[in-house]
């Protein structure tokens, strides 16, 4: 595609590709190459869009929310909502399909029982399980989870053979390990969402007590979606600044331990329920950065093969993001007490590891 001359600026560029962009989606493309033409120079570009079909498995709170945030970001072509619920899928795909002409986005969002809608999906994000009622831990839903986990899987090998896989049933890294162990995916296309969560709980409540942008905190969580997660401090800073030097240790503990037991605080709150705002959209960020191949650093669940010292398990560790799902995990040096909680976390995956039966 060729733009005239006085196309001069990039701003000029990216309206025509926006609005090619929505010509697009009645295609099934997933990647839009363009050549752009300036005054100065002949810059090619690629504008990306969007993948051909993102399944949302569980059409719960989470997946729901989940699926919503997916269309409205025109993530896919088509994003699949599935659930064993007798019309509870259908209905919230409809729900968010009539959404549509009000936020403008033109993903189809639909809802099934079965799997036969989600053949083919490029990306698949399981949801499904029960959720944490007030005083339960993410492990004691382990056999029940474990047991749903594995039947999806099964079905989402059979129907998908070639997804990304991301996991967001709990208790976190041993269902992703149930994912991968049943599909036998590599582990580039089994990435768990947790760290995504925990970080953002952490970094919102570092931007509540500082009164700063939610924006100018960087900051990584890492260690197993529980009590046992790790917080690096020395990785925390504000606008580059270390968050050691606006803030003083004790406040920061308390964040540390209020991000630590951040999900436990909702639940405790909903009562019938755990959260789904946040986690929602921890998931859906994984998503964009692997249907933009955006590369980014995000800590997620990943299979060790050796890495930090370890092997045989999930584990949030710094992750790269990108069309080809977990594309590095980066090993970042660490303090002796954050190796050591590091450690400590791992046997927490462990151990509910070993007495599940697959
Ligand atoms: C939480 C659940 C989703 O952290 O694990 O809120």
């Amino acid at each position: 595609m060729r733009y005239p001359k006085w196309a001069a600026n990039n701003r000029y560029i990216e309206a025509v590709a926006r609005s090619t962009h929505n010509l697009l989606l009645t295609r099934d493309c997933d990647i839009f190459q363009g050549c752009g033409e300036t005054t100065n120079s002949t810059s090619r570009f690629t504008y990306k869009t969007m993948v051909n079909k993102i399944t949302v498995v569980g059409a719960g709170n989470v997946g729901a929310t989940a699926a919503q945030r997916i269309a409205e970001k025109e993530l896919a072509r088509t994003v699949v909502m599935v659930d064993v619920a007798d019309g509870v899928p259908q209905g919230k795909g409809l729900d968010q399909w009539e959404s549509a002409p009000i936020e403008g986005f033109d993903s189809r969002v639909v809802g099934t029982n079965g799997y036969d809608e989600t053949a083919g999906s490029d990306i698949v994000v399981i949801t499904a399980g029960i959720a944490r009622k007030p005083g339960m831990s993410r492990d004691d839903l382990l056999n029940t989870n474990a047991g749903i986990v594995k039947s999806v899987s099964e079905q989402i090998a059979r129907s998908s053979p070639n997804a990304i896989i991301i996991v967001v049933s709990n208790p976190l890294d041993v269902m992703c390990y149930v994912a991968k162990h049943v599909t036998g995916f590599p582990r580039e296309r089994v990435i768990g969402m947790a760290g995504v969560l925990d970080t953002a709980r952490y970094r919102s409540f570092i931007a509540l007590e500082l009164n700063v942008s939610v924006k100018d905190i960087q900051a990584m969580v890492l260690g197993g979606h529980g009590d046992t997660m790790v917080p690096l401090i020395s990785y925390t800073t504000v606008s580059g600044i270390p968050v050691t030097q606006l803030m003083k240790r004790d406040k920061l503990d308390a964040i540390v331990d209020r991000a630590r037991n951040g999900g436990a605080e909702i639940v405790k709150f909903l009562k019938t329920g755990s959260a789904y705002y946040a986690p929602s959209s921890g998931a859906v960020q994984m998503v964009e950065a692997i249907v933009l191949d955006q590369k980014r650093i995000l800590p997620c669940s990943a299979w060790l093969d050796g890495e930090y010292g370890m092997k045989g398990l999930f584990l949030g560790v710094p992750v790269k993001l990108g069309r080809n799902g977990m594309e590095q995990i980066l090993e970042i040096e660490l303090t002796a007490d954050e190796k050591a909680a590091l450690a400590k976390s791992a046997e927490a995956v462990r151990e509910p590891m070993s007495v599940i039966k697959l």
